[in-house]
């Protein structure tokens, strides 16, 4: 038998596996059964905001060969993500640092390959995005998870970093994070982004969840260290999940060999992702009407899953998840998540996916479908929380 490579030691992504579960299911169903509401997977149901598709209309129509593009992006388009950083931040970006991206997952690669060697020590806050950890691992790198709970808001502190010895390469934090939606005060960002400039250690930054925050501020690092590594994408508040669109905002010495390993990697990101990415930003009565609803799904959890027997969650700052405890409710979260979609018809994610270690009793919901499928996940958890009377 032939080997098989390094990327064989690398675990799935479970929420994609729980996903295709869901698909399966929901086709098996009868046109009489109940829908299965969609929970698992961060993926707003919005679609192209209407200025970016007339964008992609005229950019089809205009004649133009879309063909490749500068290998870190179409230049009026790193101009323009160089205004949102003045428009939202108040910071100059020289558009010279940003790089366009496949998403923010083409980002990660390109980031953990152009700051770190193989056996680099990579930082991160558990629960976690699995792919810090499976993509770190699948180059070589060593995650070292830092265990964080309610006490730090599920956050890395300074602290912790201090108490590593040896001191890691790097750090990778998201605020809002995923699963949680928790998030970094500004003060709290700025003392872990200072730290790591000072002790060497390289900041990733994953700022995809901005946009979407409930009323805490989202500060970026771009503005505290000049080391920092910044990672965005059209994704989430942009809603453009499907056109794999992100960008990176780089420290000056990190930008050619970024470059390099994009030429080689992607030769460039696609083009008429770009166009639609470019008018995206633009649309901004659309995007805060997609906000608002996930302000309000927000609203409808907070109340109602603690009536469902579920008082326990970490600070949904932002994002669109909710990360909760099933103690209680079953053996353990994946028994819990195969109840749900059995009884209930729900689809859920459950913890181990974003915590190896300490994740088995947690579970995730993802608040971005429309908010009937919310308000009739709510009923349904409080009629399974009552037929089984726990
Ligand atoms: C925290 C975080 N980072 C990165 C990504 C990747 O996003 P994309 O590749 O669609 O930009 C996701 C997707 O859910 C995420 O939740």
């Amino acid at each position: 038998m032939l080997k098989l490579g390094a990327g064989n030691a690398v675990q799935p992504f479970h929420v994609m596996d729980v996903m295709r579960a869901a698909n399966a299911r929901a086709a098996a169903l009868s046109p009489a059964d109940p829908k299965i509401l969609r929970m698992e997977v961060g993926q707003p149901g919005t679609g192209l905001p209407e200025g970016a598709k007339r964008a992609v209309a005229d950019a089809l129509q205009s004649g133009n060969v879309l063909g490749y593009t500068d290998a870190l992006g179409r230049a009026s388009l790193r101009a323009r993500i160089a205004a949102h950083y003045q428009d939202w931040y108040g910071v100059f970006i020289d558009p010279a640092r940003i790089a366009v991206t496949f998403g923010a997952s083409g980002a990660f690669p390109l980031a953990y390959l152009s700051a770190f060697t193989t056996g680099d020590r990579i930082a991160l806050a558990a629960p976690y995005y699995p792919p810090y950890i499976n993509i770190a691992i699948a180059l070589g790198l060593q995650p070292v998870v830092l265990p964080c709970g309610p006490e730090t808001g599920f956050q890395p502190t300074v602290a912790m970093l201090q108490a590593l010895d040896p001191q890691p390469d790097g750090l990778v934090i998201a605020s809002p994070a995923n699963p949680t939606g928790s998030m970094l005060s500004p003060e709290d960002l700025a003392a872990l982004t200072e730290y790591c400039h000072s002790a060497g250690i390289r900041l990733i930054s994953d700022e995809i969840y901005h946009g979407l925050t409930f009323g805490k501020p989202a500060a970026t690092a771009a503005k505290f260290s000049p080391s920092a590594i910044v990672i965005n994408s059209f994704s989430k508040y942009l809603s453009m999940t499907g056109w794999r669109v992100g960008w990176m905002l780089l420290p000056e010495d990190m930008v050619r060999v970024t470059e390099r390993l994009a030429q080689n990697f992607f030769v460039s990101p696609s083009y008429i992702s770009q166009v639609a990415a470019e008018a995206a930003f633009d649309c901004h009565e659309e995007l805060q009407a997609n906000r608002a609803g996930y302000a309000r799904a927000r609203e409808l959890l907070l109340t109602g899953l603690p009536a469902a027997g579920f008082p326990d969650f970490a600070p949904p700052d932002g994002a669109f998840y909710v990360y909760l405890d099933s103690t209680g409710h079953a053996p353990d979260s994946t028994t819990f998540c195969h109840r749900l979609l059995n009884e209930a018809g729900i689809a859920a994610t459950p913890g181990h996916d974003f915590d190896a270690q300490g994740g088995s009793n947690y579970f995730r919901f993802s608040y971005c479908a429309a908010l009937p499928d919310i308000e009739d996940a709510i009923e349904r958890l409080q009629r399974m929380h009552v037929k089984t009377a726990f």
